[in-house]
This record gives C-alpha cells, sequence and structure tokens, in this order.
C-alpha cells in the first residue's frame, strides 16, 4: 500500500506537491470514485485517473546508452555533461521515467564510448557490479603497439598490473595488428580503476580508442550511435543471472 500522492508522483509527471495538488482540486479518482485525501492508501488493485487517464505502476527501468566520448558516467557534474544530462535531453524518454532515481551501473572513463546501462534498479546493479557474480565485461580497443606471443597467455594466467595487484584471468584476442598498431577484444570480469588501458599497458600497447561492447549476455545493438539511447521493456533474465 503507497499513499496517493507518492503513487502519482512516481507514476506519472507530477511531483508530490503537484500532486496533492491534483488530488484536492478533484482531478483524480481511485475506482470511479472522486479521491479528496492525498494520504489515501492505494493497493495493487486501485485504479487510479489522473484528468480522466489512467496511472500505472511502472515496474524498474532500464536505459541501453551508447556512451559517446567526453561524457561523465555520473548522475550529476557542476563541470561536465553527465550520461544523465543525456536521458533528460531525450525525446525517447517520458517526462515520468526522467523523474526516476536514476543511476548508470558502473562507471566507463571519460573517453571511453559504448555499452551502459541506466536504472533505477539498485538490485540488479549490485548483481552485475557484485565481484563475487563474475560479469563478463568485453572491451574492443585501438591500441599502439604489436602484443607479443605471449600476451593473451599473460591475461588468462592474470596479469601483474603495477607491482601490487595481480588482474583476475582475463581474455586477450587480437583482432588486427599492422605498422606497430593494433586492435584487441578484451574481456574481463571485473572493473578496477582505467583497468583495460592498465592490463594493455602491461603488454606494451597503448589504449587510444576503447569501446566496451557487452556486458553480460547484453550486448551494444549494432544501430545505437554513440550518444543514442534505447528504452528496453525488462532487463534480460539472461543477463541478469549469467555468470
Ligand atoms: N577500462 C578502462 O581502462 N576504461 C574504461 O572506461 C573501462 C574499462
Amino acid at each position: 500500500m503507497k499513499r496517493l500522492d507518492q503513487f502519482l508522483s512516481e507514476n506519472s509527471i507530477l511531483t508530490r506537491s503537484k500532486a496533492k495538488d491534483a488530488v484536492r482540486s478533484g482531478r483524480v479518482t481511485v475506482n470511479a470514485v472522486k479521491a479528496k485525501d492525498p494520504a489515501m492508501k492505494i493497493g495493487d488493485t486501485d485504479e487510479v485517473m489522473l484528468d480522466k487517464e489512467p496511472v500505472t505502476a511502472t515496474g524498474p527501468v532500464y536505459i541501453v546508452m551508447n556512451k559517446p566520448a567526453g561524457v561523465l558516467s555520473a548522475t550529476e557534474d557542476g563541470k561536465d555533461r553527465t550520461v544523465l544530462d543525456i536521458v533528460k535531453e531525450s525525446e525517447k524518454i517520458p517526462d515520468s521515467i526522467k523523474k526516476k532515481d536514476l543511476f548508470p551501473i558502473g562507471r566507463l572513463d571519460k573517453d571511453t564510448e559504448g555499452l551502459l546501462v541506466i536504472t533505477d534498479d539498485g538490485k540488479l546493479s549490485h548483481d552485475l557490479l557484485s565481484p563475487s557474480k563474475h560479469v563478463e565485461k568485453t572491451y574492443f580497443a585501438v591500441c599502439t603497439g604489436t602484443p607479443a606471443e605471449d600476451a593473451a597467455e599473460r591475461f588468462s594466467d592474470g596479469i601483474m598490473v603495477g607491482e601490487d595487484y595481480k588482474a583476475l584471468p582475463a581474455k586477450l584476442q587480437v583482432v588486427s595488428q599492422e605498422d606497430g598498431r593494433c586492435e584487441l577484444l578484451i574481456t574481463l570480469t571485473e572493473g578496477r580503476f582505467h583497468q583495460v588501458k592498465r592490463m594493455c599497458h602491461e603488454i606494451g600497447s597503448e589504449v587510444e580508442y576503447l569501446k566496451r561492447v557487452s556486458f553480460g549476455a547484453l550486448k551494444l545493438p549494432e544501430d545505437l550511435k554513440p550518444g543514442d539511447l534505447m528504452l528496453m521493456p525488462d532487463f534480460p533474465e539472461k543477463v541478469r543471472t549469467e555468470k
């Protein structure tokens, strides 16, 4: 059970105080009867209408974004544009969703592009980021250098990053190499600060371009351009549970 004004503010474009005003001015009905009290309790089966339009409870929200370079994976920032600024400016996202407590699941560096999920589902975020779940994240990197023969083996054994940190086993696939440059696909199950860049540095390659292409079973849709986003009706169960 939830207060009527809370239900309205969570599931329509009204703020909590505007929801109270709407109830008091007779714009809201509950089970076809005009509501008078914003504190009235609403259950799952009650039918709420605002200005004769049904208001239904929305579940958690999942937005898939191709994060563009130059934007922070944060909710707000005094200086730089954030992924939440992109969501708020998007015409594809209804106002009722923009009002939710949305946040990105994990972070990509400012100069990294690619798959980012934005949600208000704290449990899903916790599950996907929990080190014990070992959710795989795959990155496409364009780098300087030519990886040595044993580079993939060093990644799969767990490469030393700096002097004090041994990365968890990771996959390295050399997509192409030519004229002292290479394209790599790197799959990790952890997400430490600048992890891909630091691991590539250890094999003598500096990352010049980085894009996340998958997160668990969720792939970056090919037609989603940097800066573009889409609302997912639900988060695929396969992605939630994938090891
Ligand atoms: N690894 C990095 O170095 N940067 C990212 O943005 C993500 C993974």
